[in-house]
């Protein structure tokens, strides 16, 4: 079992710097990154070092924090508020379908209109990014608990790319979820889809699930429906990027593919996110800015690649499942149909 932090600010004297598990080396390697300036932190999350929707957002507060440090100097409060709000806009664009990132970077932006003093703004900033740390693996763990009760007794349950402790501080969502499950119940049983183009359910899922000695088989992308149709699966469990007020849910590309299939052989398909991934701005799913990331990922494999120079690609990091193929969103103020997220804004 890993019990570090996936990431976690490290105090130095009054300032510190931010340190992440480096998820783009699982499972060859096992390392930290310090992550001591805005520009490498933009590059930390652009490059998925860290990645998933809350780790992405600590990773926005950490950001804040280090802009801050960078701009102590400044020769007033409010050049040094401009500064800071700059470079957070920039962390921001890093990428833009998950929302946690401009949730948590909001939070710390708001310390900044309580304080006129530039050594006593860094150090509330410093408290509070560590606060939201410590929130998010308590918040995963309520989501944990919730979501445990909606797994059936020896459940295969399918999940699709990592929503796991290595996507938030610790615990996770969706395998937050099967980690309450496996405590009551050890005889569940976890399909992972693989999750191309970057394998993040080869890599991390299946990863961190072994660790924790929970049954564990990988399955490519395609795979899910057959296993579906053979009955090995009684319940399907994934993250989410960001959730609108109507319940439409963007998650890894892919999911959208998954839900549909569960639709059809009637197996219920939840979403397990934290309200800080509820969008409360966008009513429809049509709002969600989808992030296009370079061809690359999906052409090379093991640094070779797999088709001709000559072909098309495109390479969409999310899709959007509407919100009638979801059963519930299991958050930490218990589960929810999609029609009824609006409440938690009431
Ligand atoms: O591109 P990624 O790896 O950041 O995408 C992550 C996902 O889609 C996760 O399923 C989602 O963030 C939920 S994480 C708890």
């Amino acid at each position: 079992m890993i019990e570090d932090k996936t990431i976690e600010w490290i105090r130095q004297g009054n300032f510190g710097h931010s340190r992440m598990i480096d998820q783009t080396v699982i499972p060859y390697e096992y390392k930290k990154i310090d992550i001591k300036t805005t520009d490498e932190m933009y590059n930390a999350i652009k490059t998925m070092i860290v990645r998933g929707a809350p780790a992405i957002g600590i990773a926005g507060a950490h950001g804040v924090v280090l802009a801050a440090i960078e701009e102590k100097d400044n020769s007033n409060f409010n050049s040094f508020k401009a500064a800071i709000q700059k470079k957070a806009q920039y962390i921001q664009s890093s990428r833009p379908t998950a929302v946690n990132l401009k949730w948590a970077i909001d939070k710390q932006l708001e310390i900044l209109d309580n304080f006129n003093n530039i050594d006593e703004t860094i150090s509330n900033l410093i408290e509070n990014a560590i606060k939201l740390e410590n929130e998010d693996i308590e918040i995963n763990k309520k989501i944990g608990d919730f979501g445990s009760e909606i797994i059936p007794k020896g459940a295969g349950i399918l999940t699709h790319c990592n929503a796991g402790r290595l996507a938030t501080v610790g615990y996770g969502t969706a395998l937050g979820v099967i980690r309450s499950a496996y405590k009551k119940d050890n005889t569940i049983k976890v399909f992972a889809d693989e999750t191309r183009p970057r394998g993040q359910g080869a890599r991390l899922t299946t990863y961190e699930l072994t660790l924790d000695n929970i049954d564990t088989t990988l399955i490519t992308d395609g795979m899910g429906a057959y296993f579906m149709k053979q009955g090995k699966i009684d319940v399907v469990v994934v993250g989410a990027d960001r959730i609108a007020l109507n319940g439409d849910s963007a998650n890894k590309i892919g999911t959208y593919m998954v839900a549909i299939a569960a639709k059809y052989h009637n197996i219920p398909f939840y979403i397990a996110a934290p309200k800080s991934t509820i969008d409360p701005d966008i009513k429809t799913g049509d709002e969600i800015v989808i992030e296009l990331r370079g061809k690359q990922e999906v052409t090379i494999v093991n640094d070779k690649p797999v088709c001709t120079d000559k072909v098309n690609v495109i390479n969409p990091s999310f899709d959007v499942t509407p919100n009638e193929l979801i059963a519930g969103i299991i958050t930490e103020y218990g589960i929810f149909k999609p029609s009824e997220i609006q409440k938690l804004f009431d």
